[in-house]
């Protein structure tokens, strides 16, 4: 099956630099029209230059392909607007949504102001929200959207240095798990990418050796599918270096246990078998575990 978005409308946010720009090129010479947004920030989110994004679509359309500029922030709800009303004036219709757009203000925690980590789930968290909730209405009238959330290995695994990154990044997953669910009847699918490349956010924590492995062109060969008509629905999947693998949250069998609330004590004595794999099959919503708890009881 080729991956062809001839006639579609993508929105990629934070596509003026490293990940997001490719993913945009990707997406227009596949044919679809791009909308290119990005501020102009510097890696923790300081400064604006609104060139870049018209950079860009230069580039995009130097090649034959149709793109516009749309320089303003994730997080600024009225802009997140007009960039909508901008796609769909231009085109009439929204097909995909990248939410892309990210910044870093790594710190461990102690030393972490509580400005640092609400920035960063602001641009990482609620950007993506933000751009979700006003392309959802056009999406949910013409029946069809797909949309890609990126998450990170520091929020579904933990990275020193990242408390307010993870917790950003894992919230994006929750609202995937959740959106997905609501979405399915509109056909509207969301899937979460979870990259690992050499950019400027990653030019001087990952290590030079390693680095070179890790193109950019293989995490946006993970992007294209969950951007496609055949998308999964609810899925994470992980892509770097030409690899690629499902993110999944397991949970153990678990066990019952009497009186527990009046010997607590007894959890600790029996973490290890509470903590046994679990051999049914996945679960795939809240409420399922729920079911799964009370039939075992
Ligand atoms: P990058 O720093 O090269 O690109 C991020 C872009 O987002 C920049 O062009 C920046 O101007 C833009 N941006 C930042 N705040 C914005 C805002 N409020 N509104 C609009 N645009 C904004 O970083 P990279 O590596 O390309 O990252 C892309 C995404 O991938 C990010 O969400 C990042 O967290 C995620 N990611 C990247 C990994 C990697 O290995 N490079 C690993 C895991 C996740």
């Amino acid at each position: 099956m080729s991956l062809d978005f001839t006639g579609q409308v993508a929105i990629i946010t934070g596509a003026g630099n490293g990940l997001g720009k490719n993913h945009a090129i990707a997406l227009a010479k596949r044919g679809a029209h791009v909308v290119i947004n990005d501020m102009g920030g510097n890696r923790d989110g300081s400064g604006r230059d609104s060139t870049v994004a018209e950079a860009v679509c230069e580039e995009i359309r130097g090649f034959g392909g149709s793109a516009i500029p749309h320089s303003g922030s994730v997080t600024d709800v009225e802009s997140v607007e007009t960039m909508t009303d901008l796609a769909m004036t231009t085109w009439g219709r929204i097909d995909v949504l990248v939410n892309n757009a990210g910044i870093l203000r790594d710190k461990t925690f102690a030393k972490m102001s509580l400005d640092d980590f609400k920035q960063v789930l602001d641009v990482h968290l609620m950007g993506s929200v933000n751009c979700c909730h006003s392309v959802y209405p056009h999406m949910q009238q013409q029946q069809y959207g797909r949309i890609v959330v990126t998450t990170s290995s520091s929020g579904l695994y933990g990275n020193f240095g990242q408390t307010n990154y993870g917790a950003a990044k894992l919230g994006l997953v929750g609202f995937m798990n959740c959106l997905g669910l609501e979405s399915q009847k509109y056909n509207i699918h969301i899937n979460a990418l979870a990259p690992i490349a050499n950019t400027r956010m990653t030019a001087d924590i990952i290590p030079q050796n390693i680095a070179t492995a890790l193109d950019q062109d293989s995490v946006t060969a993970g992007l294209l599918p969950l951007c496609s008509q055949a998308a999964p629905n609810r899925k994470i999947l992980a892509a770097g270096a030409g690899y690629y693998a499902t993110s999944q949250l397991m949970e153990s069998d678990g066990s019952a246990i009497d009186n527990a609330f009046e010997h607590p004590e007894q959890l600790l004595e029996q973490w290890q078998t509470l903590s046994q794999p679990y051999q049914g099959s996945n679960i795939n919503s809240g409420p399922e575990q729920t079911m799964k708890f009370i039939k075992r009881i």
